[in-house]
């Protein structure tokens, strides 16, 4: 079987990405093409894609920031992006149900938290479900409590990976 490739996104590949989020998510809790297309063209180098045959089956997305305050809405539309930022926010991590369970987002997680550390910044940042605490865990993460953010009308929780220092 031919590997998936991982790759930055590319402009073209907003049609994909707003669907396989629209698959991946609640439909209030998915981010909608709009928000999609500003990730894209605000930080292309903090989207990456995994690509199969010419369709892309997994996706992570984030912002660099100062201060981030998680439960803020507007983070997601990358208004505070600053690529100087030293904590990274991961808005979407998204693989397709057909490929779920096969490494793919380990794989774009390690590779994303390889790039934070080569570029020095300080820590990754994200809100999860409770149930995926878990699997962040895996990954170095630790539960920074609850969130006060109801994006979707769900309660979520704080998760947070330090960076060693370069
Ligand atoms: C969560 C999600 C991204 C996992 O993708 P995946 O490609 O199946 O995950 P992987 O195969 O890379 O799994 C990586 C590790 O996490 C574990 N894992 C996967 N899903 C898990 C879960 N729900 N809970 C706990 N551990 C989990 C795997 O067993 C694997 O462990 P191992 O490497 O030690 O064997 C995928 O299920 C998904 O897209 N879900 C819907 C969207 C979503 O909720 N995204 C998270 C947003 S916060």
């Amino acid at each position: 079987m031919v590997e998936p490739l991982l790759r930055p996104v590319r402009e073209g590949d907003l049609e994909a990405c707003a669907a396989l989020e629209a698959a991946c998510f609640d439909a209030a809790e998915a981010a909608s093409k709009e928000r999609i297309a500003r990730r894209i063209a605000a930080w292309p180098e903090g989207f990456l894609v995994l690509e199969h045959e010419g369709h892309i089956i997994g996706q992570l997305n984030a912002a660099a920031c100062r201060e981030p305050d998680l439960a803020r809405e507007s983070l997601k539309d990358m208004v505070e992006h600053d690529p100087a930022g030293e904590t990274l926010v991961i808005f979407s991590l998204a693989v397709d149900p057909a490929w779920r369970g096969r490494g793919c987002a380990r794989m774009l997680l390690e590779r994303f938290v390889e790039r934070a550390r080569e570029q020095g910044r300080r820590r990754i940042l994200l809100l999860c479900r409770e149930t995926l605490v878990p699997f962040y865990r895996r990954f170095g993460f630790h539960d920074r409590g609850p969130s006060a953010s109801t994006h979707g009308g769900s309660s979520w929780r704080e998760m947070e990976l330090e960076l060693d220092p370069p």
